[in-house]
């Protein structure tokens, strides 16, 4: 009995070593005679990313069998739903730009060691990330990034996924005046009561801190206004992505009928024309004269002034360590270990994707009020059914004073929402001193508009 047990220990021992030997074998780093790219995408096929992170994938002979073939669709489901991994692949392959919110992702997962996950790198012998293979990932993430910017980020912050506002965006000042002076004019609406301004106060960052927005004749929206400061860094506007750009979003509130309510942009037009003086001082700058396009147009140059650069985070972003505080630098570095900056990435944190609200709970099911149209987001505009609750992500800057939170406005406090994010984008319940962490930092976001910190006269 004795002797078989140490044959049997001698035995594990070689075979334990023989197993190493060959893992180490078919775990080959790809050779440093290929670019960075193709390193990094000879890594993720070795990896098996592209068979649960895109639409129609390849699945292995074993996906048809009984017990397994579900565990494999599972995965190959839930990893879609959560990351599609296609344009990347295609970027990689043609040299073009890789999606900073992509990048930060990956970077993440890699960081974290999470991917693939060991059940596929056990039957899939080869596809684990090594030390090797994950360092070959970061390095090209970091100088991609690096290169992706042309900011002012000290050295030693150059590969943080979080960016500080620092362009100069030319403007037509002329422009930039007729655009002010519509945001504020009120003939916009049907009945002379509501501007742009009633609902994105300037001097309310950007918001009207309501639930839901009164429109003309009080009349309710059914979803929470974001901030227009910023609002020149989304990819697109609104929650559901339904405008392209700040000039197309600009037509949408004077036609809604639950906002300004006009029936057309003919009665705007046919207002501010008989107010001569207004007329002259427009047509002086668009000889085209006044209609829905040069209205918007105007008003979309006047956003893009509406940016609040030189935040403490920006300071310490470009190397005044002492911009912000401990606790602030740890609820930063919170916000990246929770994921948080892997959708809440570059200038604006935020605003670049569309992502699942409740990835990882369900965060519908637990808010228990019915469910409203604009709780579909983008499937509002593709009927995908995989872009149903994914909403075009927030940006954060101001977001310390643009309560409440969220697309259905139903969270009061900033320290509810992080909290909530936590739970319901990231899977995991934090504590609340990492919660009050967090909002510390999220508060040094706040910027300035003509030299001053932008504050908030709801506030008490
Ligand atoms: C066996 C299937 C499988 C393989 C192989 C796989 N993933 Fe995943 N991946 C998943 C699943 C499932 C999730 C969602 C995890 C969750 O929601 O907790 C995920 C999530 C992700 C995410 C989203 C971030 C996140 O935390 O949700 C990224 C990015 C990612 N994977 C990248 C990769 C890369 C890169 C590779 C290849 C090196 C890879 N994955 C290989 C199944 C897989
Ligand atoms: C009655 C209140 C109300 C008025 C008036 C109003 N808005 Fe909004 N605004 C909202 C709401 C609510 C949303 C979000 C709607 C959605 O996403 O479907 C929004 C969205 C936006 C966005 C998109 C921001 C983002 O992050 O997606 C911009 C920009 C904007 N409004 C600018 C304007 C301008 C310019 C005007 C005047 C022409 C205006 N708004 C008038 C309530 C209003
Ligand atoms: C998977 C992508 C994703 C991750 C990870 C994520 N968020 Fe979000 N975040 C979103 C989306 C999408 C929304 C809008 C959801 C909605 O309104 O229904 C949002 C909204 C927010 C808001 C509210 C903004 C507003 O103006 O209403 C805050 C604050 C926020 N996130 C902070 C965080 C923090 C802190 C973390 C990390 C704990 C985090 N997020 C992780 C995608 C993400």
């Amino acid at each position: 009995m004795k002797k078989f047990l140490k044959w049997a220990a001698v035995a594990a021992v070689v075979i334990v070593a023989v197993l190493a030997i060959v893992y180490r074998a078919v775990n080959r780093v790809p050779s440093e005679n290929l670019t960075p790219s193709e390193r990094v995408l000879a890594i993720f096929e070795d990896g098996g990313c592209v068979s649960c992170h895109s639409e129609n994938p390849k699945l292995p002979f074993y996906a048809e069998l009984p017990v397994m073939g579900k565990i494999v669709k599972q995965d190959s489901d839930s990893g879609y739903r959560a990351f599609d991994i296609v344009a990347m692949n295609e970027a990689l392959k043609s040299g073009s730009s890789v999606h900073p919110v992509d990048l930060a992702k990956v970077e993440k997962v890699v960081l974290d060691g999470r991917m693939p996950m060991a059940k596929y790198y056990l039957v899939h012998w080869g596809s684990s990330l090594t030390r090797a293979k994950t360092d070959v990932v970061l390095d090209w993430a970091w100088e991609t990034r690096r290169t992706m910017y042309d900011d002012a980020v000290c050295e030693a912050l150059a590969t943080e996924p979080v960016r500080p506002i620092d362009l100069v965006i030319e403007t037509d000042p002329l422009k930039v005046a007729l655009g002010k002076a519509l945001f504020f004019d009120t003939r916009l609406s049907v009945d002379n009561t509501i501007s742009c301004s009633s609902c994105h106060g300037l001097n309310t960052g950007g918001v009207d801190n309501e639930q839901y927005s009164d429109g003309v004749g009080g009349q309710l929206g059914g979803v929470n206004a974001p901030t227009v400061y910023n609002a020149y860094y989304n990819f697109v506007q609104f929650w559901d992505g339904r405008a392209a750009t700040l000039a197309d979003q600009a037509a949408g509130p004077p036609l809604n009928p639950v906002e300004m309510a006009c029936e057309s942009f003919d009665e705007i037009v046919a207002k501010l024309a008989a107010d001569k003086e207004f007329s002259k001082a427009f047509c002086a700058v668009y000889p085209q004269g006044l209609s829905q396009e040069t209205i918007t147009d105007a008003i979309a140059e006047f956003e893009k002034t509406l940016i609040t650069p030189d935040s403490r985070f920006d300071l310490y972003l470009k190397g005044d360590e002492t911009a912000v505080t401990a606790e602030e630098l740890n609820g930063y570095s919170l916000f990246k270990k929770y994921d948080c900056a892997t959708c809440h990435a570059g200038q604006n944190l935020g605003g670049l994707s569309y992502e699942l609200m409740g990835l990882r709970a369900d965060y519908f099911g637990d808010r228990g009020l019915e469910l409203t149209i604009e709780d579909n987001g983008h499937f509002k505009e593709t009927s995908l059914e995989r872009d149903r609750h994914r909403f075009k992500v927030p940006g954060l800057r101001n977001v310390g004073l643009t309560w409440p939170y969220f697309h259905d406005g139903t969270r009061a406090t900033l320290e509810e929402a992080v909290r909530d994010m936590a739970i319901y984008q990231t899977g995991v319940t934090i504590k609340d001193s990492e919660v009050a962490d967090i909002t510390a930092f999220l508060k040094t976001l706040t910027g300035k508009i003509d030299g001053k910190y932008l504050t908030n006269d709801n506030a008490e």
